[in-house]
């Protein structure tokens, strides 16, 4: 299949190419666009064969549900049951990177919702995304546009990258600025429950919510947040998580003895850490007291460290404060548990 791919600035938003992005979805087609999370891969939420491509696409499991995406509170309002306590969520922090889970409506596509009774909805910062929704008229559901597995996509080449002949169209725009998904939290039921940490914290939501619970066990393996249970954002190489300097000069000193290629994930304070390693074997993800600079670029960072081929990925820990949980519960899906220095049965040493 031939991608359209079409670069949009967001001051200046060419309407030709989103009304011809728009048409496409209301012919049951897909459509790449950024939002100000990640990219979105979406389908008309309303139409089960269109959303049906968006799994083929990415290679996503089908009891995975996806995020709506809509322009408004009343549009919300047409897939969602919106409860008083929704609606003070909505007025608080839309358009924004959170997405509510509530009682769906008839007329959402069952694979939206994977045959939950439960729908998540957001309306995404972003004025591409909103002047989509809105030339489409119609809702429209949305995962990251990457490959299923792969680290979620914040710049357009990632996207032209993942999906190229997969999709008609790419709406291409300057990277996304928050860097990690959404908030997704679960208001169907009190008390909510934090099912994805993102950029809204929960110390943000407890103040409309009162106390919101983590998921447990069984909401991550089913069925609240199917999502939950897949390894994601993995790059090719093995990520460990490094706590502190002492830590990634003892973890590089024993990989570099292994005679394996290795990556710095970390933070510029950190730069100093590895004499002599070769500029290209380090990605530096910022200033580590502001942790929505380290959010902007980690899936970038994962992504650079499958590029240079590294075969062992050296990620810098942070604390889980504000949005540094978000940034834990990415870096920690993507790493393996079992520490630095033991590697695989299959054998890295
Ligand atoms: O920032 C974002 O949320 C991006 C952009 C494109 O908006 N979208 C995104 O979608 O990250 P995706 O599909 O990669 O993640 C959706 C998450 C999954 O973990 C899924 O399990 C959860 O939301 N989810 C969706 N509908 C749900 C539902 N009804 N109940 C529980 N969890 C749900
Ligand atoms: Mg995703």
């Amino acid at each position: 299949m031939e991608t359209k791919f079409w670069r949009l600035d967001r001051e200046q938003i060419d309407a030709e190419k989103i009304n011809k992005a728009a048409e496409l979805i209301c012919r049951g087609e897909i459509v790449a666009f950024p939002t100000e999370t990640v990219y979105g891969l979406g389908a008309n939420a309303l139409d089960d064969e269109a959303v049906k491509k968006i799994f083929a696409a990415k290679g996503r499991p089908s009891d995975n549900p996806l995020i709506v995406h809509v322009a408004s509170i009343e549009q919300a309002e047409a897939v969602a049951e919106v409860s008083s306590l929704a609606r003070k969520l909505m007025e608080a922090f839309w358009p924004g990177p959170l997405s509510i889970v509530l009682p769906k409506k008839d007329g959402v596509a069952a694979r939206v919702t994977a045959g939950q009774p439960t729908v998540a909805v957001r309306m995404p910062n972003h004025p591409v995304a909103l002047a989509l929704i809105r030339a489409a008229g119609v809702p429209i559901a949305a995962p990251s546009a990457n490959l299923s597995g792969k680290p979620s996509p914040t710049t357009a080449e990632h996207v032209y990258h993942d999906l190229k002949g997969r999709v008609p169209c790419i709406l291409g725009a300057e990277d996304t600025k928050v860097g990690v998904e959404s908030t997704v939290v679960q208001a169907a039921q009190q008390p909510c429950v934090l099912l994805r940490p993102g950029a809204i914290t929960k110390e943000q939501l407890e103040a409309y919510c009162g106390e919101i619970l983590l998921p447990n066990k069984k909401q991550i393996d089913i069925p609240q947040a199917p999502g939950m249970k897949y390894t994601h954002y993995a790059p090719e190489g093995m990520v460990y998580l490094i706590d502190g300097r002492d830590q990634l000069a003892e973890a590089y000193g024993y990989w570099q003895k292994q005679d394996k290629k290795i990556a710095l994930l970390i933070p510029n304070q950190w730069q100093d850490v590895i004499a002599n390693i070769p500029e290209n074997q380090v990605y530096l993800l910022g200033d580590e007291r502001n942790l929505a600079e380290i959010a902007a670029a980690i899936f970038k960072g994962l992504r650079y460290c499958d590029e240079i081929g590294a075969e062992i990925v050296l990620a810098a820990a942070f604390a889980k404060e504000g949005i540094g949980m978000a940034v834990m519960n990415r870096l920690g899906k993507a790493a393996q548990k079992e520490g630095w220095n033991h590697g695989r049965k299959n054998g890295y040493h």
